[in-house]
């Protein structure tokens, strides 16, 4: 191997304790930030993305209410638990998780969340300012911590060709409009590829930056990565692996190895991107509780002058 690994725990913390930081600020002004977390059904990967963003949420000074429902939940009753949230002044943050059963529009209930809550950053309003330049629009978590990783990493991005492959509204459409804006970490030329590129290795070969996020197991072989690329790996896969306790391991959407012996960084599965979504989530939360206390100060400046 000949990349250096980019050691997204290591960033990750580092993020978490600016965050434990920032809550301990906020005590001082008599704030407490709070996180709604809703869960409904019990898909066991929801279910432990869940369990470790509540506990990071403790462990970094936010308080999180787990709001824990069965899958056959009306529609009525759902939105009725994210307009509570929404009223509540002890809430900054709400997170439904995703996927939703079947039966739910994830639409809907993501449009019900107040935009100054939204610190998923799903909700239209922010992704369309996000896409405007709006600086104060919430980011979704996991491409603002792949733009994180690279800025921390000291890449340099303005001027670079970032290829992305994948165009999700969680993460490749997204991440093409961050890497796009007139901001450090970000000032780049971007490609976004996807299921109907044609000749995929052709174009992700022209990456200077090569982010990938599909779902597929090892999609991008080494011979698609440039030489002395940064590959970042978005991908979590579960593969079969009888020789594992849990006969299973996680694999990302790039052929580690072979990628490697390419790239000049990259990031692990796991290991790499997937610790940073939980810190910025984190992030956004706090941002969101520090600005409704600024607005309550300024408020109580103009009420009393
Ligand atoms: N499901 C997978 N990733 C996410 C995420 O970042 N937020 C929510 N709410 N659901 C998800």
């Amino acid at each position: 191997m000949t990349a250096q690994l980019i050691d997204g725990k290591r960033i990750a913390a580092e993020i978490r304790a600016e965050v434990a930081e920032r809550t301990r600020g906020l005590a001082e002004r008599g704030v407490r930030p709070g996180l709604g977390v809703v869960l409904v059904g019990e898909d066991p990967a929801s279910q432990v993305y869940v369990r470790m963003k509540t506990r990071a949420c403790e462990e970094a000074g936010i308080q999180a209410r787990d709001i824990k429902r069965s899958a056959d939940i009306g529609r009525a009753e759902l939105l009725g638990i994210v307009d509570e949230l929404n009223a509540d002044p002890a809430i900054h943050g709400i997170l439904v998780q995703l996927p939703l059963p079947r039966h739910l529009d994830e639409r809907e209930v993501t449009e019900r969340i107040d935009p100054a809550k939204d610190v998923d950053g799903f909700h239209p309003v922010n992704q369309g300012r996000m896409s405007q330049g709006d600086a104060t629009a919430f980011r979704p978590a996991t491409p603002a911590g792949v733009q994180e990783l690279i800025r921390r990493t000291g890449v340099e991005t303005s001027g670079a060709h970032v290829v992305i492959v994948g165009r999700s509204n969680i993460v490749g459409m997204p991440m093409s409009q961050i890497m796009l804006q007139k901001e450090p970490g970000a000032n780049a030329t971007v490609t976004v590829a996807h299921s109907r590129t044609a000749d995929l290795g052709a174009v992700t070969r022209q990456g200077e930056i090569l982010i990938v996020a599909v779902g597929v197991p090892g999609i991008v072989r080494g011979d698609m990565v440039r030489e002395g690329a940064v590959v970042i790996d978005v991908g979590v896969n579960r593969v079969e692996d009888p020789t594992t306790e849990r006969g299973y391991r996680l694999v990302g959407d790039v052929a580690f190895d072979e990628a490697a012996e390419r790239a000049s960084w990259i990031t692990p599965v796991p290991g790499g991107v997937g610790p940073m979504t939980i810190a910025m989530l984190l992030r956004n939360t706090v941002r969101s509780a520090e600005r409704t206390a600024s607005l309550a100060a300024a408020g109580t400046v103009a009420a009393s002058g």
